[in-house]
């Protein structure tokens, strides 16, 4: 069989993530200080991909500039701007003058997958499939695509149903040879106005073509809403090694797994892992609890968090209580009040979230 082309989505427009995504592309919020479309390039290359057509979107630019040529992951990168997000389905199509009749694997950017793609790449190649897709179990399929499944082969799909005639969800993570270009060409758009990739593949099964349905090994997460990304971080965490490049002093502890990047500075704190602190932070006087990531240049200072993500270049100060399960954007200033009255000043952004 040709070699498979790869197809990472980097576009839509993240809107269950606001306000971290006015200013920046859902697919590049970082989960232990590494955006989560790094991790899905990882995921498609180590499957043995290596072009890799990106969709992208408004955030193009940004995107551009975090995953340039390629050459730093060992793959080419072939951007693929998309008019707008109108569906799955739609990205493969504006996609097709770079796919051609190469079978693909295609994979969602705010998508984590801890078993990665080979697996399904190499029964799509072995098996003369239409198409290959992974499912898991999920407690609440009305969110995702669901499959019905017999024998092995999936008999009938639904993009997010009200009624789910299972618990199988599809994980954002497809092989296709090129017979789905004439299915999506036949599409209608969905309820919610998109071209569904799940129509195009319900289309291959009514064709009487075979599509083949694996569970996931490992953990899957759909980095979509700000609890999803939290809980990304932490499964990300649960595997890193202790590496400390930066400065930790004499009055300091870290307990567990901790990375402190290079130019990274502890100070008087105890950091109880896993925990990740990039290159610039500055932690002082400050309790770091467990599955928290400290993005770079941030400053901690009289502070206790866990449970928590902090990107680049914010400052968290003298803080009363303790910061848990909390997702800060960049450049975000959050400090205490330390004289009477104690009153809560608030700038915040559009849709931001805060719960006293
Ligand atoms: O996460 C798994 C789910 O992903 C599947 O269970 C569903 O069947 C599938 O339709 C998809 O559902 P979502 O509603 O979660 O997809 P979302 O709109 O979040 O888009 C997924 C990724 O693709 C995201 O990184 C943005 C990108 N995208 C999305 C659209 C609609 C594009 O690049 N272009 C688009 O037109």
């Amino acid at each position: 069989m040709a070699k498979l082309k790869g197809l990472l989505l980097a576009g839509g427009t993240g809107s269950r993530l606001r306000p971290l995504t006015y200013t920046g592309a859902k697919q590049l919020i970082p989960v232990a200080n590494r955006p989560i479309l790094f991790y899905a390039v990882d995921a498609i290359v180590s499957a043995g991909v290596e072009e890799i057509g990106v969709i992208i979107g408004d955030t193009g630019n940004e995107v551009r500039t975090a995953l340039g040529d390629g050459s730093e992951f060992g793959c080419r990168f072939t951007y693929i701007p998309q008019s707008q997000p109108l569906g799955l389905a739609h990205a493969v199509k504006t996609a097709r003058p770079f796919l051609g009749t190469s079978p693909f694997l295609m994979f969602l950017g705010d998508n984590l997958l801890r078993g990665g793609l080979s697996r399904l790449a190499n029964r799509f190649s072995e098996g003369g499939f239409a198409a290959s897709i992974l499912l898991t179990e999920v407690k609440d399929p009305t969110q995702f695509g669901v499959a019905v499944v017999q024998e092995g082969r999936v008999v009938r799909l639904v993009e997010k149903p009200k009624s789910p005639p299972s618990n199988l969800a599809l994980v954002g993570a497809y092989c296709f040879g090129p017979m789905i270009h004439e299915a999506i060409d036949q599409l209608q758009p969905s309820w919610r106005n998109e071209y569904e990739i799940t129509d195009a593949i319900q289309a291959l099964i009514d064709q009487h073509l075979a599509v083949d349905a694996t569970l996931v090994e490992g953990w899957w997460k759909d980095t979509g809403r700000p609890e999803d990304v939290l809980e990304a971080n932490r499964l990300v965490l649960e595997d890193i090694q202790s590496q400390v490049d930066g400065l930790v002093d004499e009055a300091s502890q870290l307990e567990g797994r901790v990375i402190v990047g290079p130019g990274a500075e502890v100070h008087r704190s105890t950091i109880r892992g896993p925990v990740s602190i990039a290159s610039g932070a500055r932690v002082q006087d400050s309790y770091i609890g467990p599955y928290t990531s400290i993005g770079q240049s941030v400053l901690i200072s009289h502070t206790e968090i866990e449970n928590s993500v902090v990107l680049p270049d914010s400052k968290i100060v003298e803080v009363n209580g303790r910061i848990d399960q909390s997702l800060i954007g960049r450049g975000v200033t959050v400090s205490g009040v330390q004289s009477r009255p104690r009153a809560v000043h608030l700038i915040l952004g559009d849709q931001s979230r805060i719960d006293l």
